[in-house]
């Protein structure tokens, strides 16, 4: 039997489906269908559901806010952190990560949030450590525009620091509920951290008592080559977009070489691969309905706003008919770099129909698809994918062809986990 292959799923708190002949209606505003849908993924025995954010509502393309509302992207979007709750209370071994970004949380908020979701999840809760990268954003927050990137870094560095601190303000033994000494908690475990760094001051301790898994298990999705430093450094799994086997494994290499670096077992971080599978009941069925997909007349317009909404950048300024000139950003390098196919010749429009291409051919039958992921993972050497789909247009379909018709077929070939062993997201993530 091969080593299994790890799952979770890229979604977020917007619209889903509203579009399609099957879709929800595209209010899931109570969060309920997102229930339904964390409960499929645990039943398939998914490692953990993502719930991506950001705050803002893009003007990138065209100067105004009209393709980000007219398509739904990345707006309207609600808050993750009440949804992280919600889902942690409906489940029981999945786990739960919900984005924060260093940039709007003050970090003694971000610490005591974390802790309350981990004891609310039974030590499954995960935090996807986000810098933002929009100006937009920064300008949510009383900041001109967004610092550059490096200054970002720094901060996230020193803020993970503080954050940790805070957790380990209280001895894990701390509470002690002595009923005979009549002593809820021992004092002298419980300690100031009086943090004062170059970004942050904080004087501690946190007021919430210590979680199961002391402090939730890291996610972070840096592209860019200080991105990827600071992931190896800190993640406990990786969230990477990469084109084809090649980029998938030179990230993956380069990140496990990093952790190495930092004194980590290069193990304890499970890089997962951005993936947009089309399934059908054949092979045949499930291409046309990728070609009715990026043929559709909107799919051009929306899939350049949705990469300029994250990287900054005004596609509707570039021919769709050349190749894109080579251009950089203080946003989301590395979703720029897998958009933009660099040294690809390919035309503005064909990087626009292929936004959504992972390289890997995953557009097939469940078990089609189930064999080509295998043969991928086999070649880059681990870890896994962290399933979407574009524009994050979800809908039950979907999410039945992945939960009962992808996954059984991985789960058939011994690729995927059957039943979960560990209690916390992070023994989770080290079962194999
Ligand atoms: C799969 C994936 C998920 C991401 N999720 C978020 C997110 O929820 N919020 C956010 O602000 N940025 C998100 N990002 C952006 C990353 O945090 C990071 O800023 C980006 O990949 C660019 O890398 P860099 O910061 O090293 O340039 C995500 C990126 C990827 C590839």
């Amino acid at each position: 039997m091969p080593k299994p292959f790890h799952l979770a799923w890229f979604t977020n708190f917007t619209p889903g489906d509203w579009l399609t002949p099957f879709n929800h209606g595209g209010s899931p505003w109570d969060g309920k269908f997102f229930i339904e849908m964390a409960q499929a993924m645990e039943r398939a025995g998914f490692d953990y559901i993502m719930l991506e954010d950001t705050l803002m509502v893009s003007e990138a393309y065209g100067g105004t806010a009209e393709a980000a509302l007219k398509h739904c992207l990345q707006v309207p979007k609600h808050d993750p952190i009440p949804l992280a709750a919600m889902i942690a209370a409906a489940t029981s071994r999945m786990g739960v990560v919900a984005t924060m970004s260093t940039m709007s949380w003050p970090p003694f908020m971000l610490a005591r949030v974390s802790t309350t979701l981990d004891h609310i999840a039974g030590g499954r809760f995960g935090w996807n450590i986000v810098t933002s990268g929009e100006d937009a954003a920064a300008q949510n927050f009383g900041m001109e525009e967004l610092p550059a990137r490096e200054k970002r870094y720094a901060m996230a560095d020193e803020y993970v620091d503080l954050v940790c601190r805070l957790w380990e303000s209280w001895q894990p033994d701390a509470v002690i509920k002595d009923r005979e000494r009549g002593v809820y908690a021992d004092f002298t475990k419980v300690q100031p951290v009086h943090f004062e760094g170059e970004f942050f001051k904080c004087r501690g301790p946190l007021n919430t008592v210590p979680s199961p898994q002391g402090r939730p298990t890291f996610v972070q999705a840096g592209g860019s080559p200080r991105g990827r430093k600071f992931a190896a450094k800190h993640a406990d799994s990786i969230i990477a977009t990469a084109n084809g086997i090649a980029g998938m494994k030179q990230y993956r290499d380069e990140v496990r070489e990093h952790a190495a670096r930092f004194g980590r077992d290069p193990d304890d971080v499970k890089v997962l691969y951005l993936v947009y599978p089309v399934l059908g009941e054949t092979g045949d069925e499930a291409r046309a309905k990728y070609q009715r997909m990026v043929s559709s007349d909107n799919f051009i317009e929306a899939a350049l706003a949705s990469v300029g909404s994250i990287t900054d950048i005004d596609f509707s300024k570039y021919s769709l008919d050349e190749p894109l000139p080579r251009i950089t950003t203080n946003g989301e390098q590395g979703s720029l770099d897998k958009f933009a196919q660099w040294g690809s010749g390919k035309t503005l429009r064909q990087l626009a129909s292929e936004r959504f291409d992972s390289g890997l051919d995953l557009i097939g039958s469940p078990d089609e698809v189930a064999e080509r992921m295998a043969a991928a993972i086999d070649a880059i050497g681990g870890d896994g994918f962290l399933i979407s789909t574009p524009f994050q247009r979800i809908s039950r379909r979907f999410i039945t062809e992945i939960c009962e018709g992808l996954v059984p077929a991985l789960q058939r070939r011994g690729l995927v986990r059957s039943e979960y062993r560990g209690a916390t997201l992070r023994e989770v993530l080290r079962e194999f």
